[in-house]
C-alpha cells in the first residue's frame, strides 16, 4: 500500500516543494490550503508525472475542518502516514503597532494550525502504530526578531509543541520534529529590497537564499529509515545564518 503524506500550505513556495518531492518519491500527497485553484495545479503536475495526489480546501485554523478533511482522506486512503504542518503566515510589524488582530490571526495559523493537525491525525496513526509529524518552524524561532513577536511567538511555540508530543507519542512509533528554515526563496521573502537581500546573504556562510528544495530535501529525510531514532529535534536548514 502506497504511504500518504498530507502537507498543508501546499499550494506555493516551500509546502509545493515538499508536496512535488514526495509525489516524485512514489507517496500519495494530499495538498492543503485554502485556495483550491493553485492546488490543483501542484496535483496536476504530480499526476502527470504518474503520482497520486489529491487537492483539498483547508482553513488549518479550525480543528472542525482539519478533522472532518483528514477524516475523508482516511475514507479515501485508509490512513495518514505523515503530516506536514507548514502553512504559515506574516504579519510583520513593531510590538506598538501590532494589533490584537495581527497576533491572533498568525497565532492562529501558525501554531493552533499545527496543534490542529496533529489532534486530527494522531488517533488513526496511534492505531497503526505508526507516524511521521514535520512541523515547519523558523530561524526567528530560535534568535526571536525584530518586527515579528507575532511570528517568532508561533514559531517558538512550535518548537515546545513538537517537543511535548514527540514526548506523548513516542511509545507509539510516531516521531514529531520541527525544521527551521533560515531565509528562504518564496513569496513570504520576496518584497526584500536587493539592498537588503545583499546585506543578507553576507550574514549566510553558504553565501545564498534557501531553496524551497533545501528545506523538502530535510522534511523527506525526516520521514526517511535513516530517521527513525530522531524524534523532538529542531532541524536548522539556514546556511550556517544561526548556529
Ligand atoms: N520563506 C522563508 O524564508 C521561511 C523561513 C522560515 C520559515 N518559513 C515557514 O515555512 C512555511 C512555508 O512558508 P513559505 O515561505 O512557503 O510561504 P508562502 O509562499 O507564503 O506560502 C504559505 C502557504 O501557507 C498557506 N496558508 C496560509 N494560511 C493558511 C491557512 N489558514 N490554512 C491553510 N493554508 C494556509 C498558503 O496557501 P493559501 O494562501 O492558499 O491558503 C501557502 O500555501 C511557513 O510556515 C513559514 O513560516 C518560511
Amino acid at each position: 500500500m502506497q504511504k500518504v503524506a498530507f502537507v498543508t500550505g501546499a499550494s506555493r513556495g516551500i509546502g509545493k516543494a515538499i508536496a512535488l518531492l514526495f509525489g516524485r518519491e512514489g507517496y500519495t500527497v494530499v495538498c492543503a490550503s485554502r485556495t483550491l485553484n493553485d492546488l490543483q495545479k501542484v496535483v496536476q503536475r504530480i499526476t502527470d508525472l504518474g503520482g497520486e495526489a489529491l487537492a483539498i480546501e483547508l482553513d488549518v485554523s479550525i480543528l472542525f475542518d482539519f478533522q472532518s478533511c483528514v477524516k475523508k482522506v482516511v475514507e479515501k486512503y485508509g490512513k495518514i502516514d505523515v503530516l506536514i504542518n507548514n502553512a504559515g503566515v506574516v504579519r510583520d510589524k513593531l510590538l506598538l503597532r501590532m494589533s490584537e488582530n495581527d497576533w491572533d490571526t498568525v497565532l492562529n495559523i501558525n501554531l493552533k494550525g499545527c496543534f490542529n493537525g496533529i489532534k486530527a491525525v494522531t488517533p488513526g496513526m496511534m492505531k497503526n502504530r505508526y507516524g511521521r509529524i514535520i512541523n515547519i518552524t523558523s530561524v526567528v524561532g530560535i534568535t526571536g526578531n525584530a518586527g515579528q513577536a507575532n511570528y517568532a511567538s508561533s514559531k517558538a511555540g512550535i518548537i515546545g509543541l513538537t517537543k511535548s508530543v514527540a514526548k506523548e507519542l513516542a511509545s507509539r512509533n510516531i516521531t514529531v520534529n520541527a525544521v527551521a528554515p533560515g531565509y528562504i526563496d518564496t513569496d513570504m521573502t520576496d518584497n526584500l529590497s536587493d539592498k537588503v537581500r545583499e546585506e543578507l546573504i553576507n550574514q549566510i556562510p553558504l553565501r545564498r537564499i534557501g531553496t524551497p528544495e533545501d528545506v523538502a530535501l530535510t522534511v523527506k529525510f525526516l520521514t526517511e529509515n535513516g530517521a527513525n531514532y530522531i524524534t523532538g529535534q529542531t532541524i536548522s536548514v539556514n546556511g550556517g545564518l544561526y548556529m
